[in-house]
């Protein structure tokens, strides 16, 4: 296979294939460490502490995940070596349920497995096959990341301030990223823009990871708290608004970051577009609309005591923390997938990339 990989990618596969080494996002952006991972469990963990984070990245690990483990098996038998892999895909896949594409990347592999078994594939075999796949799925997402970029940066002005929400660059992807994607193009061909990024509560992947990505690149950037967006457009700062996305309902609905939405609403009362970024994959054609996508509920300790040295509320506080919300269709101007730009009406034109129209 062809990937080399760059030591920027926020994850990829070891020399010996026995583990995937990750940049650890929870360390961001104060130490920049490498973790090693191998097991099933430390895979689950990865997720769901957000070491490793991001749909279209999260997609990537789990394609990797199912040759690292499948290595690790000591059986020739395949039956049983199957199911070992599915018992681990599917605890993998239980670590966070709101993003599409960690499932998808699990059922991805899961069919190749089984298809290579039923045509009499060694386990030997299998595990080569499963890594082969693992690239495949890396090279169409930094392929993909691309395409967006390119289609983003169509849409945009040089001189325009644009905010973000949450973090959708090459940490969240592979490269590029797609929320990011066209601000990081852009700024290497030249295009000056001013980016405002919302600090995201409570796990501050816009301060902590967005303004990493930023100001590594040269972008001019600037990172407001979250009740701040409503101010800033109204001063006349943000000429567009991009974000990623976790799962796209058939519909359009798009369920994203929670604070997601009020940005959305805010760009709407404000004039000012709003656009989604995601690949082809983050399209879920089984969702008909955003009420039936599962919302992750986290730990209200992320939100009481995660940044700070005692806790910001009294013990016995109560907390509720969803990390996701879902963005309604009407609010989006468009959707900017590696497979074109979407615009309402979301059904028909969400329906016509999938028949290739
Ligand atoms: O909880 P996270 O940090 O994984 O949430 C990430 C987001 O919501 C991103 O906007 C989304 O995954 C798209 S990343 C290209």
């Amino acid at each position: 296979m062809s990937l080399v990989y760059r030591e920027s990618d926020p994850v990829r596969l070891s020399d010996d294939r026995r583990s995937i080494i990750a940049i650890d996002q929870r360390k961001l952006p104060g130490e920049v460490i490498y973790i090693n991972i191998s097991t099933a469990d430390q895979m689950f963990d990865a997720i769901y502490t957000l070491a490793v984070r991001g749909a279209p990245c999260i997609g990537v690990f789990a394609g990797y995940c199912a040759p690292v483990l499948a290595a690790s098996y000591k059986t020739t038998d395949t039956g049983e070596f199957l199911t070992k892999l599915r018992d681990d895909l599917n605890h993998i896949d239980s670590s966070r349920p709101t993003a599409v594409n960690l499932s998808w990347a699990v059922k991805r592999q899961l069919a190749l497995a089984e298809g290579c078994a039923e045509r009499g594939s060694s386990t030997g075999e299998i595990t080569e096959a499963l890594y082969e796949e693992a690239v495949r799925i890396h090279e169409e997402d930094i392929d993909m990341c691309l395409k967006i970029s390119e289609a983003g940066l169509s849409l945009l002005k040089d001189g325009d301030g644009i905010l973000t929400h949450c973090n959708a660059g090459a940490l969240a992807t592979s490269r590029y990223g797609t929320g990011l994607g066209p601000i990081l193009l852009g700024r290497e061909r030249g295009y000056d823009f001013h980016v405002y990024s919302d600090e995201t509560r409570p796990l501050l992947q816009g301060a902590r990871l967005t303004a990493y990505e930023l100001v590594n690149a040269g972008v001019d950037e600037t990172v407001i708290c979250d009740d701040m967006a409503a101010q800033v457009m109204k001063e006349g700062r943000i000429q567009a608004v991009l974000t990623g996305c976790d799962r796209i309902a058939a519909n359009g609905d798009v369920a994203n970051k929670i604070g997601t939405m009020q940005v959305a609403i805010l760009a709407r009362y404000y004039g000012i577009p709003f656009y989604v970024l995601g690949p082809y994959s983050t399209i879920d054609y089984a969702t008909p609309n955003g009420d039936q996508i599962k919302i992750e509920q986290r730990p209200g300790e992320e939100i009481r005591d995660m940044w700070y040295s005692k806790s910001m509320a009294p013990m016995g506080a109560s907390f509720y923390n969803p990390a996701f919300d879902v963005t309604d269709n009407s609010l989006i101007t468009a959707i900017i997938t590696d497979k074109g730009i979407l615009r309402p009406p979301y059904t028909e034109s969400i329906k016509g990339i999938q028949a290739g129209e």
